[in-house]
């Protein structure tokens, strides 16, 4: 059986593409998670890909990851800066977790430096734009076990 993955992206990446380009690039969305689902095939995972720009319906996808002990791939976006309840619900995971920042957070605005998430995360991604999700994607493979 493959290993349930869920790739989970935060508020304002639906508009990816869109979206200051200059910092998050060209690609959209659907982009991405095309390329995902055809690497997570390759991995034998079993990826779902959701995006939400409701702190709420994030919250219920996380505890829902973690009552199936599924791998988690998020980029939380601007909840990364913002929310205790994310990470509150990230601490219950029980699989690993991949925070994924498209940008370099780290040499953006000062705010953007802290993340309530990177403490309950097993791996931080940052600066590699698309590609961090693929990245993500093959560390999950290779720590979740399959049954
Ligand atoms: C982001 C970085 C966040 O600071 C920002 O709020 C986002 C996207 C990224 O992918 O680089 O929405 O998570």
């Amino acid at each position: 059986m493959s290993a349930p993955v869920l790739l989970l992206n935060g508020p304002n990446l639906g508009r990816l593409g869109l979206r200051e380009p200059d910092v998050y690039g060209s690609t959209t969305l659907a982009e991405i998670e095309t390329a995902c689902t055809a690497l997570a095939g390759e991995l034998g995972l079993d990826l779902a890909c959701r995006q939400t720009d409701h702190e709420g319906e994030m919250i219920g996808w996380v505890h829902e990851a973690a009552d199936l002990g599924a791998g988690v791939v998020l980029n939380p976006a601007g909840w990364t800066h913002t929310s205790v309840a994310l990470r509150d619900a990230c601490a219950q995971l029980t699989a690993p977790l991949v925070e994924v920042h498209l940008s370099n957070v780290h040499a953006r605005e000062p705010f953007r430096a802290h993340s309530y998430i990177s403490p309950v995360a097993a791996a931080v991604v940052a600066g590699m734009g698309p590609e961090g999700y693929l990245a993500a994607l093959r560390y999950l493979a290779g720590r979740l076990t399959t049954s």
